[in-house]
């Protein structure tokens, strides 16, 4: 069996952030937050982040480093066997669905980089309504996926995650401070950190536990896949924490970009998905050299998206190539036809498939809430209960434990009562909750 690939720790740590900085923080989270109450829903989304997301990241980090295979792999090996290694069939079906839509919203992304450049934005609407404009950058996008992956873990995704991820911080800071200038800015800081909690539902909830554990990478084996190619002399806890602090972060900053400038420009904040792509180009026309920002903008939106998409796709093909002993090559060709597909059937369900509905919602609509709202979460209850009570317990100290990080002696009781009592409660509860209304 060849020496499985290992992260150096920078690019182990930008690499993590890769997965789960991406269209998460930068699209999805500000029109969340916008249909679901501004700073209400912040303050459910850093609460469900650090008590809930954060404790889940350790137990998925913890099974995939100490396993050291794929997801699936981590699972078996671990239980001994044991019919839990079914558990890690969640890397195989969940990470390839949310890579077909995901992909349909990077194409937009490489859509809107494509005409940036030709200094011609697209009305939002017109040009995911289209047949074929969004179908070739669903296209694009995936086929760059599939070559960084292709090229493996070292040379194709660690050296794309550290070049692509500081890049992106710059661009995104830059844009927030600019917007901060803006007359009529004050009304969107107000709206992003002045809660009302009278605004506070049992869907504000669910969402916001939806979108840490989307923003998170968690519940679909990509944590556990990429801790697997984690050298062991790095500590769990500080690779996890600046993962989600990380994170965090770029989502509080994507917000810190786009809703003061929704209220500057007088748009409205519950506009849905069109939000960031209506928004920004706004902001970029009446910016001086708004033309340049725009196209590193988009550029920027799309390595962000890339370096998540590259984890969706890596989590499927280490479990064909280690499980099902498959060549690469082909591993990554087959997942992506497979994503392509249907990522055309999502794509195309915002035009002509626009009257086909399942449960009432439309094709990308039920696969964006299959995955994030019942299937990522049903992966992270797995994972929590099979790290607190099914792995050895002294597997779990031995990986949890560093012992140049003096925090992770501290940390081990309290996030070992998480992982066992408060996350699988908290998860089940909210589930719940979640198929009543
Ligand atoms: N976390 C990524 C984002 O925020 C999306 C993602 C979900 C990536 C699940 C991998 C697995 O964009």
């Amino acid at each position: 069996m060849p020496q499985r690939e290992k992260f150096g720790k920078f690019g182990a740590l930008m690499t993590m952030a890769g997965s789960a900085v991406g269209l998460g923080n930068l699209w999805r989270f500000p029109y969340l937050l916008g249909e679901n109450g501004g700073a209400v829903f912040l303050f459910v989304y850093l609460l469900c982040s650090f008590l809930i997301a954060l404790p889940i990241f350790f137990a998925e980090f913890i099974i995939g480093r100490r396993g050291g295979e794929n997801c699936f792999g981590c699972f078996s090996k671990l239980s001994g066997g044991s019919k839990w290694k079914y558990a890690g069939l969640i890397g195989v079906l969940t990470p390839a669905i949310i890579l077909s839509f995901y992909s349909v919203v990077g194409g937009w992304g490489v859509q809107y980089f494509m005409r940036s450049c030709t200094f011609e934005l697209a009305e939002f609407n017109s040009l995911i309504s289209s047949v074929w404009p969004p179908i070739i950058g669903h296209t694009i996008f995936l086929l760059l996926t599939a070559v960084i992956v292709m090229m493996g873990v070292k040379k194709g995704i660690e050296s794309f995650g550290k070049i692509a991820m500081p890049a992106l911080f710059v661009l995104v800071v830059g844009i927030a401070i600019y917007v901060a200038f803006q007359p009529g800015a004050a009304e969107g800081y107000r709206y992003l950190f002045n809660p009302d909690f009278s605004k506070l539902d049992d869907n504000c909830i669910i969402s916001a536990l939806g979108q840490a554990f989307f923003s998170l990478s968690l519940g679909c084996g990509c944590i556990m896949t990429f801790a697997s190619y984690v050298s062991k002399k790095d500590s769990a806890v500080s690779h996890s924490v600046n993962t989600a602090l990380l994170d965090v972060l770029f989502a509080l900053i994507a917000g810190c970009a786009i809703m003061p400038a929704v209220f500057a420009y007088g748009l409205s904040p519950t506009a849905g998905p069109s939000l960031l792509f209506d928004t920004l180009p706004r902001i970029f026309n009446q910016m001086p050299a708004g033309e340049i920002v725009a196209v590193l903008f988009f550029l920027a939106l799309l390595v962000a998206a890339l370096t998540s998409s590259i984890s969706l796709l890596e989590v499927v093909v280490a479990y064909f190539v280690e499980e099902k002993k498959m060549e690469r090559k082909k591993a990554v060709l087959m997942i992506s036809v497979f994503a392509w597909v249907l990522g055309c059937l999502c794509s195309l369900s915002f035009g002509p498939l626009s009257n086909v509905k399942l449960f009432s919602l439309s094709i990308f609509e039920f696969f964006d809430k299959l995955t994030s709202d019942y299937l990522m979460i049903i992966g992270a209850f797995l994972t929590v209960v099979f790290a607190g009570w099914i792995m050895k317990r002294s597997d779990f100290e031995d990986e949890f434990l560093h012992s140049n990080d003096k925090a992770s002696k501290r940390l081990l009781k309290p996030i070992l009562l998480i992982i066992r009592y408060v996350a699988p409660i908290a998860i089940l509860m909210i589930f719940v909750t979640g198929l009543c209304i």
